[in-house]
C-alpha cells in the first residue's frame, strides 16, 4: 500500500535515507513534511512495515524528486514505480538529481523515460557529477 507519511512513520523513513545518504538526518527534518502543500512525502507499507518512500516537492505542474528509496529486499518489483506515479498527476513535468556513480537508479530512471538534461560537475562531497534528469509527460 501506498499512502502519505504520518509521524510514527518517520524514524523508518530515517533508517531507509541513511542507506542513500549519510546525511540524511542532518539534511532533513522530515517533521516539516508532513501536511504540508509543497513536500509530498509518500511511503510504501508492506506488511505493517515502511519498505520504501518518495520524497518530492509539487508546484504547480513542476515536480522535484528529492529522494526515492525502495528497500533492498523488495527492489525489482515495481514499487519504485508504484511511488513514483504516487506523486505524478497529469502534465507533471518532473526534474530529479542523481549521482553519476549510481547507475541503477540512472537506468531506472531512463527505463522510465527520463532524459539527461545537465551535468553538475564535483557536486557532491567525494567529487561526484551530478545528472539532472527530466522527463514530460
Ligand atoms: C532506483 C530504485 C528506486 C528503483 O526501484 P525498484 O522498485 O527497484 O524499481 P521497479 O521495480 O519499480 O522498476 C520499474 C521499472 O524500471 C525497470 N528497472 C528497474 N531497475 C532498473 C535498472 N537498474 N535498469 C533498467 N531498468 C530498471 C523495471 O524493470 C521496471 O520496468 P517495467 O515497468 O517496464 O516492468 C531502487 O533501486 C532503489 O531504491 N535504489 C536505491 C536508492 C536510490 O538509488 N534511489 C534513487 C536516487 S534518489
Amino acid at each position: 500500500m501506498i499512502r502519505r507519511a504520518q509521524i510514527n512513520d518517520l524514524n523508518r523513513i530515517n533508517e531507509l535515507g541513511l542507506l542513500l545518504d549519510n546525511a540524511f538526518t542532518t539534511k532533513n527534518e522530515l517533521n516539516k513534511y508532513l501536511d504540508s502543500d509543497i513536500y509530498i512525502l509518500n511511503v510504501l507499507e508492506i506488511d505493517n512495515l515502511i519498505q520504501g518512500f518518495i520524497l518530492a516537492t509539487h508546484l504547480y505542474e513542476n515536480i522535484e524528486i528529492l529522494y526515492l528509496i525502495v528497500d533492498k529486499d523488495y527492489q525489482k518489483c515495481g514499487y519504485g514505480k508504484e511511488l513514483l506515479n504516487s506523486i505524478i498527476t497529469n502534465n507533471d513535468h518532473i526534474l530529479l538529481e542523481v549521482r553519476n556513480s549510481n547507475e541503477n537508479a540512472i537506468s531506472f530512471y531512463h527505463h522510465l523515460g527520463f532524459n539527461t538534461i545537465n551535468i553538475r560537475k564535483n557536486y557532491y562531497d567525494n567529487g561526484d557529477d551530478a545528472l539532472i534528469m527530466e522527463r514530460s509527460i
